[in-house]
């Protein structure tokens, strides 16, 4: 297969929708990126890598960290993890805060905003250097010792960020989250603020997609099995109330972000990102989720 040729394909193809939908605006530091980019890249277990765009420029993943920090309390709690936090779709936005009162404080996955908080708690609690030390596997996973945070988007989220604050007074009030509220959302929005390249993602999750790989790093270890199961969350809440889409017209585990980030896996095969600001109403990349849906039309390759 040669993914080369087929991403460069690709590219040509989506153009038509290069200026659909808009960035992020909510954090008022992405309102300032530039919205017309686009990056591609793919690494397969056999080691070939596909290129294409700016492949090589870092912006900021968001919600794409949210399988890094599951990775790292699922490694740390192990099932007990499931406690204060469901693994069934939500439906809703990845904001909403509906079912977290019908639910009574659990929320109803590790990916939506409010299990993502949940899961910043327990790092704070189970961790002596949580910013360090989520930023080390961050590094090991994606061979990179360079990827920070951008501690301004991780600010400006912070001032304007009344419902994930909502959200977090919701889990204190149910018990779920042990650390002051304010120590947790700096926390879960610098872990979003991270700031990576199409590359980068790629390579991190070659280790989702080849699970049969031992998966050990900066100390942060995961069975094949448990690797596993982060991948089968991916499937279904990677993309919040499109993930019926995306899994309609991809086919893959995924997740994105609303720095426009999505990273896809195909288990034992490859791992592939993609990158553009402009987001659809749902808060995905438009161009990233073209790109993918023809990846896998095109290539005839996915779990499906
Ligand atoms: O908490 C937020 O709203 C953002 N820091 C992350 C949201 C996000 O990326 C949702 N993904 N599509």
């Amino acid at each position: 297969m040669d993914y080369q040729q087929i991403i460069e394909d690709i590219y040509k193809e989506i153009l038509p929708y290069a200026k659909e939908g808009k960035q992020a605006d909510y954090i008022p530091e992405l309102a300032k990126v530039d919205p017309d980019q686009f990056g591609m890249c793919m690494h397969t277990i056999y080691g070939e890598t596909a290129a294409i765009e700016q492949a090589d420029t870092r912006f900021s993943i968001q919600s794409i960290s949210k399988v890094f920090s599951l990775a790292m309390c699922h490694s740390i709690r192990g099932e007990k993890l499931w406690e204060k936090v469901g693994k069934e779709p939500s439906g809703s936005a990845f904001n909403s805060l509906i079912r977290l009162e019908v639910e009574r404080g659990i929320p109803s996955n590790p990916f939506i905003n409010s299990g993502a908080i949940v899961m910043a708690d327990i790092l704070l609690t189970e961790l002596n250097n949580p910013e360090e030390d989520f930023l080390s596997f961050v590094r090991a996973v994606a061979g990179s010792p360079t990827i920070d945070y951008n501690r301004t988007v991780a600010a400006s989220e912070r001032e304007k960020g009344y419902l994930n604050a909502a959200i977090a007074n919701l889990l204190k009030y149910h018990g779920t989250i042990d650390n002051d509220i304010e120590e947790v959302l700096h926390f879960y929005f610098l872990m979003c603020s991270v700031e990576m390249s199409c590359r980068e993602l790629s390579v991190a999750f070659l280790a989702f997609a080849n699970h049969r790989r031992k998966f050990d790093y900066a100390g942060i270890q995961l069975t094949a099995s448990q690797v596993k199961r982060i991948n089968a969350i991916m499937q279904t809440c990677g993309f919040y109330n499109e993930a019926g889409e995306f899994s309609y017209l991809v086919g893959l585990p995924g997740k994105s972000g609303v720095g426009g980030g999505i990273v896809a896996i195909y288990p034992l095969q490859y791992s592939v990102a993609v990158w553009s600001p402009r987001l659809n109403p749902k808060g995905n990349s438009v161009m990233g989720m073209k790109a993918l849906e023809l990846l896998t039309s095109r290539t005839k390759e996915s779990i499906f």
